[in-house]
């Protein structure tokens, strides 16, 4: 017997494939295209820099700063944590960007839920060659977190949860959820190598003072935050 091959629905099973496919390809394509627009549209810009600095800023530049830069977004932040915050910004500075004396009385822009969509798409693209991916890879390190409260004491500066309380200062970004936040990588590339991300603002350089497992085992256990 031959075997028979209905022409027709194969047809319209290849013509909906192709649909398909040709839906995904030009709707991701525009979602970054699309968020570019948005970001342009919505001034974003006013405050955040998108494009890597010629040159490594000076103490005084940072200063003069309106907003965190966002050039290497993409190896920063976790795409579903920004689709979020984008819609319902809440504070993670607890003290106003660029200060420690007056608190964080902002009310930022929020984007509505398409929009935050293809602004993340957009901001996911913005990666910095400077974040090697790979390195810090997922779990918990209880090492990580005796170094956050004993030998780093960065809870000095840094909100994070324990048990029900929140604990910890506030001159810093907080950290609590940091892993639904931020990447592995880009923690421990920020604490290695500061210099190459952010001018540094306030934050102590401890790659002088501690071994670089140390400042490895720190980005494990605040990458695991949730
Ligand atoms: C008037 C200045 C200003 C404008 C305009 C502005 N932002 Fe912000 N943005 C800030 C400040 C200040 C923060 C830090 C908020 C905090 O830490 O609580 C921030 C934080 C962020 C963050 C988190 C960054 C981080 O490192 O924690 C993202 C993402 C972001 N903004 C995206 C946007 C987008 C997208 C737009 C446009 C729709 C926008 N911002 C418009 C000032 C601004
Ligand atoms: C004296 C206060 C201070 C101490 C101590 C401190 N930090 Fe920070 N940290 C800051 C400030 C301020 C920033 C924001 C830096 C900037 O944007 O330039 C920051 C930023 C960070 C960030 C990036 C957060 C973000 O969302 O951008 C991480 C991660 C971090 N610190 C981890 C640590 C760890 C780990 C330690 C201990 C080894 C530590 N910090 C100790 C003040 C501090």
């Amino acid at each position: 017997m031959k075997p028979s091959i209905n022409r027709p629905r194969l047809a319209a099973a290849l013509f909906i494939m192709g649909l398909c496919s040709f839906m995904t390809t030009t709707v991701g394509a525009s979602t970054v295209k699309d968020g570019r627009q948005v970001f342009r549209s919505k001034r974003c810009g006013e405050c955040h820099t998108v494009k890597r600095p010629g040159k490594p800023a000076t103490y005084a530049d940072a200063l003069k700063k309106k907003g965190p830069d966002l050039w290497f977004a993409g190896s920063k932040f976790k795409k579903a944590w920004l689709e979020t915050w984008l819609q319902d910004p809440q504070p993670i500075r607890q003290m106003g960007f660029n200060s420690i004396l007056e608190k964080n009385q902002e009310t930022h822009k929020s984007l509505s839920e398409r929009e935050s969509r293809s602004v993340a798409e957009y901001l996911m693209t913005l990666v910095s060659t400077e974040v090697t991916k790979g390195i810090i890879k997922g779990g918990k390190s209880f090492k990580g977190k005796l170094i956050f409260e004993k030998k780093g004491a960065c809870y000095g500066c840094h909100l994070v949860r324990r048990g029900r309380r929140l604990i910890g200062g506030l001159s810093g970004p907080s950290l609590v959820e940091a892993g639904m936040r931020l990447q592995g990588d880009w923690i421990y590339t920020f604490l290695k190598r500061p210099d190459r991300l952010t001018p540094p603002v306030r934050m102590p350089r401890f790659s002088d003072m501690l071994s670089d497992s140390e400042l490895k085992e720190l980005a494990i256990y605040i990458g695991g935050l949730k």
